[in-house]
């Protein structure tokens, strides 16, 4: 089956209806996906990405009810990973020889995926063309990290069409191929866990790879993406709701989530949730058990909040595993201008609390006071925690406007006492963040500096600081970094850094 998309582009790809996983198990679907591909047919017959490998078989034989595979004058691979070229070995073998147009950096993942270095392929950089007849053109951009080094877009001139990849797509699947026939609803929702759960650590290079390309002046009609629909109806909408995702999102919103081994920690969240909702009643607050809930809405949620509280009960004196592994991904996911603080029950010690302070504190959250229980929560228990949560509502009130009377077990209001200063709610001895940390590096920054800086993100090294995140102690020098360290902006490996005066004076 194809899908006419506009004028002598069609969509050849695969809708995936039943899928669960994404990334191992680490991005679940809900609402399925498709893998999207399109097929040109001008002067020269182009074909734009393929399919998931596990539907090569499928992919080809649609593919040959269309055209006959011999006509097809190039394939352009915009992405490396499986969900969209893994069909090409199945697709080169009827068709041995045929141009592949790629970055640098695709060879190298589809040789490494494909085992085919033999392939006909053809390196492109952002800015270079190719005329595919009738006066039309495809202009390549190269989009790094969006989703995987290798990516690139591909501008299809005189339809104006931007055929962007992972970019602006989500794992939604439905019959209708264009955003204006979908749920509204739904596929915003999809576009909010994807942004959120896949590109958030890359929101720096969003936000400059749309300026890129809005720098170009060119018209958008439609953004072709290689998940889920085509933006037809108002395109552009996407890409600016991207770039308000960009820009340290956050909504009027409070996630609070938990592991409670024996209900006390789960007592707890809900005694601080209704003390949120006490004086702010307009705040969105969501709860969350992280062994129950889906993890991958959590993180949707803690994106779209200016707060969450985490909250652990104490085994071993360590928090419990699940609420430790999403502090990891929370770590990962690098999010910006959000605050937290930490909470739970414990028996014999709260060790759990602690660390979970200290985690939420090295992530770049700005951390409020904790609050730990001993044992089950009694009433007197409760009440500290219901105004616990009225402190931190009340410290993160977005304005004083709307903020209620704090009332009381009884319901009868009381007068609300005034808010504490930030310096009453933070532990004694103030932490200095890891990003923080990493500022007063640079504004110390020494000409004869022994630093490197990452030539994708431009994130820098500074072995003073080293990045403890990753072992890497104060004091390393970049020859002992180990091979496995991955720049925390970019996620790329030694490789791609380079050394940082060199560089500038190059850049000079
Ligand atoms: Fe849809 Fe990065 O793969």
């Amino acid at each position: 089956m194809t899908i006419h998309v506009k004028n002598n582009i069609h969509w050849v790809g695969q809708r995936d209806w039943e899928v669960q996983d994404f990334h191992g198990t680490e991005y679940k679907m809900t609402k399925g996906t498709s893998y999207n591909s399109y097929l040109i047919r001008e002067e020269k017959t182009v074909l734009i990405d393929t399919v998931d490998h596990r539907f090569s078989h499928q992919f080809l034989l649609n593919l040959e009810m269309e055209i006959d595979l011999n006509e097809i004058d190039f394939v352009v691979v915009n992405h490396a990973e499986e969900d969209h070229s893994g069909a090409l070995s199945a697709l080169m073998e009827k068709i041995p020889g045929t141009p592949i147009y790629c970055t640098e950096a695709a060879i190298d993942s589809i040789v490494g995926h494909h085992h085919h270095p033999e392939w006909n392929f053809n390196t492109v950089k952002t800015g270079d063309t190719i005329d595919i007849g009738n006066g039309k053109q495809l202009i390549f951009i190269e989009a790094p990290m969006l989703h995987w080094p290798d990516s690139m877009m591909t501008y299809l001139t005189g339809d104006a069409v931007l055929f962007s990849n992972d970019a602006f797509g989500q794992h939604y699947c439905d019959e209708h191929l264009f955003n204006d026939e979908v749920d509204q609803n739904e596929l915003m929702d999809q576009c909010l866990r994807y942004y959120s759960n896949i590109l958030t650590p890359f929101s720096h290079l969003v936000t400059a790879k749309i300026k890129e390309v809005l720098s170009f002046n060119v018209p958008v009609d439609m953004i072709a993406t290689s998940h889920g629909i085509v933006w037809r109806d108002n395109p552009t909408q996407i890409v600016h709701q991207y770039l308000e995702w960009a820009d340290n999102y956050q909504e009027d919103r409070i996630t609070i989530f938990y592991d409670s081994m024996s209900n006390n920690t789960r007592m707890m969240a809900d005694a601080i949730a209704q003390g949120i909702h006490d004086v702010d009643p307009k705040v969105a607050v969501k709860v969350f058990n992280v062994s129950k809930h889906d993890k991958n809405e959590i993180l949707a949620n803690v994106f779209r909040s200016k707060g969450l509280f985490v909250g652990s009960s104490t085994m071993n004196n360590v928090m419990m595993p699940k609420v430790a592994g999403m502090l990891e991904e929370i770590t990962g996911l690098r999010f910006k201008g959000k605050k937290a603080a930490a909470f739970g029950s414990y028996g014999w010690n709260g060790g759990a609390v602690d660390r979970i302070h200290a985690r939420l504190t090295d992530a770049g959250f700005e951390t409020a006071l904790s609050l730990k229980t001993k044992w089950r929560p009694d009433g007197k228990a409760m009440r500290e925690c219901r105004e616990h949560g009225r402190q931190i509502a009340r410290l993160w009130a977005v304005s004083d406007t709307g903020l209620a009377k704090a009332a009381t077990d009884s319901g009868q209001s009381e007068p609300v006492p005034a808010t504490p200063a930030v310096s009453e709610l933070l532990p004694q001895e103030k932490h200095q963040t890891a990003q923080e940390k990493h500022q007063t590096a640079q504004e110390k920054h020494p000409d004869d500096c022994q630093c490197m800086i990452c030539t994708v993100c431009n994130w820098v090294y500074y072995p003073d600081i080293g990045e403890p995140n990753q072992g890497v102690e104060p004091g390393t020098a970049w020859s002992d970094v180990p091979d496995y360290f991955l720049c925390p902006e970019c996620n790329l490996g030694k490789d791609v850094f380079a050394d940082h005066n060199k560089s500038s004076e190059e850049a000079a």
